[in-house]
């Protein structure tokens, strides 16, 4: 499973590509708006930090409006992802963008049907997301596992990369049901490396070493 980090934190994504955790990098107008950055500028530099795709969305509304503005977002560098939302005009881009060779990012998928659609329109990947479901009673998940159940069945290649991901339990069961890729804010992918008995186990074995009065260096 691939992981993506969804955040435009430079510092952030930078610490954890420096440890190989990084195979692309997601963002969206509340994180460009969160990191206080030019939405160019910073798309660029992320894309010179990562190798992998570096989903940037648009942020027009009509597909013809869409399209330029994805072509402008390509532009920036080989890595770039557009991100189109999951509505008629988005499914309009997507169709046309992908045509054109570029990776599209579907966003804001709540849906197995609007799933299937980003597929038949040539999506790159498609984001549903988890923690929004879970926020109404829903369950993020299941859905997770009925597109992969829809994609396999008919052979699809468009990758589930499931997003609004607020927990380490989301991320283990991502993997467990096949999600293709995660996207997760810098704080989960780092929690995913802790656990109380190992921090137990740790301590323990500090005290004991201590009294043992000996160095390795
Ligand atoms: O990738 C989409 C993600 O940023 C949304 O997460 O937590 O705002 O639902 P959240």
């Amino acid at each position: 499973m691939k992981f993506f980090v969804d955040t435009a934190e430079i510092d952030a994504i930078a610490e954890l590509n420096d440890l190989g955790m990084v195979d692309g990098v997601t963002t969206n107008p509340s994180l460009i708006l969160k990191s206080g950055r030019d939405i160019l500028e910073v798309t660029k530099e992320i894309c010179d930090l990562v190798d992998g795709p570096v989903s940037a969305e648009v942020v027009a509304l009509e597909s013809d409006a869409m399209i330029e503005e994805g072509r402008k977002l390509a532009k920036i560098a080989d890595n770039v992802t557009i991100k189109l939302p999951l509505t008629w005009d988005g499914l309009k881009a997507c169709k046309v963008l992908s045509g054109e060779g570029n990776m599209i990012n579907v966003t804001l998928c709540f849906s197995a049907n609007q799933a299937l659609l980003a597929a038949k329109a040539g999506a790159t990947f498609i984001s549903p997301f988890i923690g929004r479901l879970d926020d109404i009673n829903l369950d993020g998940m299941d859905l997770i596992e009925d597109i992969r159940t829809i994609y396999d069945n008919y052979g699809f290649e468009t990758e589930i990369l499931a997003a609004s991901i607020r927990s380490v339990n989301h991320v283990q069961q991502c993997a467990l049901v096949g999600a293709d890729v995660i996207t997760a804010p810098p704080e989960v992918i780092k929690k995913l490396a802790t656990h109380p008995l190992t921090q137990a186990g740790l301590d323990q074995f500090m005290k004991d070493w201590a009294k043992t009065g000996q160095s390795i260096v």
